[in-house]
Formats: structure tokens, sequence, C-alpha cells
């Protein structure tokens, strides 16, 4: 490591370090010198003999990636629906998958300007809350989370989307934290059995935003029968890949009527709405 670099030299060295541990390694190694320098693809091809001083930090973000920290808990930053959205440890990195529950509520509720209450449950990075904010300008959103550490990264996000009249976060577990009637539940709770061997880049994730459970749909069903208990209208949730059997079982048990399950984009089942009638 030496203290002048060209962006190219710098891109090679950097790609030399993380090719033995990741695939893809040029790539990261562009978006890292992206993430670093702030700024965009293009400066970086046309930029490839500037001469760059002071990157020694870079090096440390390179060692954090081959110890498999995720990337975008290293760079504090993740794209979701086409926004940037700030990230570290204390919340869930946002998955893809996410943005087909946020499509679900926008199918179910057809007029955008609906004066509704929306409740998130496990609103981790905000991510779910801020999207539904931007969508529906007249909606009200009480964003709930477990984890004061989840809710800090909240906080940061509604902030940067100026959205912090519009979102309130509340400390506490599920509906506990709610008084008020609610127009439409949606949550991506933790899901995955306690106890299941996780690939190792998600030990670097709150385990409370993973496991949900002995069987991991406890938290699921608690909000079901609340969402019974309450009359709640609509409530859209993500699921496990196995765990339609056991919800449908839960429901029929329960007397609920109409129940749609949509699958991600690699067919798998990943979540569902439930309209009460
Ligand atoms: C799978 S993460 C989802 C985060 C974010 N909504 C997203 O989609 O990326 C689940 C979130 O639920 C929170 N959580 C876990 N148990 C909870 C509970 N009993 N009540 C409220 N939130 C809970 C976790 O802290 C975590 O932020």
């Amino acid at each position: 490591m030496r203290s002048n670099y060209l962006v190219k030299d710098l891109l090679s060295e950097i790609t030399g370090l993380l090719a033995p541990h990741i695939q893809r390694a040029s790539r990261e190694a562009q978006l890292f010198v992206i993430a670093y320098l702030h700024v965009d693809e293009l400066w970086l091809l046309t930029h490839q003999n500037e001469e760059l001083q002071g990157v020694d930090q870079i090096f440390d973000w390179v060692h954090r990636r081959i110890n498999n920290e995720p990337f975008e808990y290293i760079t504090n930053s993740v794209s979701f629906y086409s926004e940037e959205f700030y990230i570290d440890q204390g919340a869930l990195i946002p998955r893809p998958e996410t943005e087909i529950l946020i499509d679900e509520v926008i199918k179910n509720v057809e007029d955008t300007n609906a004066v509704l209450t929306f409740v998130e449950v496990g609103v981790g990075s905000g991510i779910i809350s801020i999207m539904l904010a931007k969508h529906f300008p007249n909606a009200k959103i009480i964003a709930v989370d477990i984890s004061s550490q989840a809710l800090a990264v909240a906080k940061k996000n509604i902030d940067k989307f100026a959205l912090e009249n519009r979102i309130e976060l509340r400390l506490g577990s599920l509906l506990e934290p709610i008084n008020q009637k609610i127009d439409y539940l949606v949550s991506n709770p933790p899901y995955i059995q306690n106890g299941v061997a996780l690939e190792s880049n998600l030990s670097y994730e709150p385990q409370n935003a993973l496991f949900g459970g002995e069987k991991g749909d406890e938290i699921i069903k608690e909000l079901l029968d609340e969402v019974l208990r309450q009359q709640i209208k609509f409530f859209s949730c993500e699921i496990g890949y196995d765990q339609q059997d056991k919800i449908r079982l839960h429901i029929k048990e329960k007397n609920f009527n109409s129940i749609k399950f949509y699958k991600d984009y690699s067919g798998f089942d990943r979540g569902f709405t439930l309209i009460s009638v």
C-alpha cells in the first residue's frame, strides 16, 4: 500500500486484494472507489489517470470486505426501489424482494390520495414506510420496531427524505405501541427458524431481524391474530418460502376468508395479502 495512486492502479490493487475472497472483485473495487470518492460511474471511467492522495482508509474497507462484511454496511449505503438509503449494522440490509411487498400494497390501494393510517411492524432501516409515505402523500404512517438501534437507522433515513412529519417511530413489540385504528398493516418480520445455520455474511446483521422463533413463523401468526382481533382491513406481510401451508392452516382455524400469496423473482412464495371483508 502506498500513499499516492492513479485511479486505475488503485482499482487494480483493490481488485487483487479482493479476488481470492469474493466473486465480482473487479466490480466491487469500482463500487468501493465510487463510494469512497463520492463520484459516479462516468467520473471513474473518464479519470483513470487521475492522481489520488490520502486514500489509505479505503484499504480498511477492503479488509472488512475480505472478512465477509456486507458491502452495504461498509459504505453505509444501500439501494432500494431506485433510492439510496443509509444503512449500518443496527438494521437489516434491505433485500430486493421486499420491493414486491411495496408493490402489493400499492396494488391494493388504488387511490394514491387515500387518507389512511398505515402501521409497519419491524421498520428496520425504514425503507417500506418511506416508500409508502412517498407513494401515498395523504397517509399517516406509524412504524414500530423492538430495536432502538434499528429505529436510529430508520430515523436517519426518514430525515434524509424529509418525512419526519409523515412517519412516526415507536419503540416496542408488534402492535403493543399502537392504540389507534389501523387501516393497513404491513410487515417484513423476522421469519427464519431459530438455530438455522446461515451464511457467514448474515452474522453481521441483527439476529432479531432474522430469527422469528422456534418455528420461525410465530411473529407472522401473532400479527394475523391481531389483525383478526382488531379487524384490520388490509395486512400485507413477507414470509419464508416454506411457510404458506402453515399460514393457510392457521387462518383456516380462525375463519379468515381472503388471502392471496405472492411469489418472489425466483418463483418462491414470499408473502401474502389478507383482506378482511
Ligand atoms: C426482517 S427485518 C425487516 C426490516 C425492514 N422493514 C426491511 O424490510 O428491510 C425485521 C425487523 O423486525 C424487528 N422486530 C423483531 N421482532 C420484533 C417485534 N416483536 N416487534 C417489533 N419489531 C420486531 C427487527 O428489529 C427488524 O428490524
